[in-house]
């Protein structure tokens, strides 16, 4: 994806939008995060808290498992949008999730004050855990 690509303005645009139904209450950080499948359809999610603070879903999971959920093909791209001062990368969390649904995907970090920051899935996961460990084995 270059700077000018119309494809991934719409993924941010759809980001931003889902970042303005964020539901973060307790942190006040608003994540949204858009994805585009192979097909071209765009799916988006937004973080989502709870008073029992561990319960609460980040954006790009919320985005990942609806999609996974309802039909998304292989997921090509992804953007994360949120209002810190510098592009703020996925957490652990998702970028394990991420990694076995969306490894190959292209990335774009972006701050509501205009910060980009490009890099793919598979690049935050440096020796990733995968399926490929459990063939069950004899202790
Ligand atoms: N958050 C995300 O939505 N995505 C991330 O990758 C990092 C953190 C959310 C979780 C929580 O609702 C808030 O940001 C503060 O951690």
């Amino acid at each position: 994806m270059t700077a000018t690509d119309p494809r991934e303005a719409a993924l941010v645009a759809a980001a931003f939008e889902a970042r303005g139904r964020a539901r973060c209450p307790h942190s006040g950080f608003a994540v949204g995060c858009a994805m585009r499948d192979a097909g071209g359809t765009i799916w988006t999610g937004a973080n989502v808290e709870n008073a029992s603070y561990t319960l609460g879903l980040c954006a790009e999971r919320v985005a990942l498992f609806y999609a996974l959920t309802h039909g998304a093909a292989a997921i090509e791209a992804v953007a994360v949008v949120t209002g810190a001062d510098v592009p703020a990368p996925p957490c652990g969390a998702c970028r394990q999730i991420l990694f076995e649904f969306a490894a190959d995907a292209d990335l774009v970090l972006v701050t509501t004050n205009g910060a980009q920051l490009r890099s793919r899935v598979r690049d935050l996961l440096p020796l990733a855990f995968d399926a490929s460990f459990l063939a069950p084995r004899v202790p």
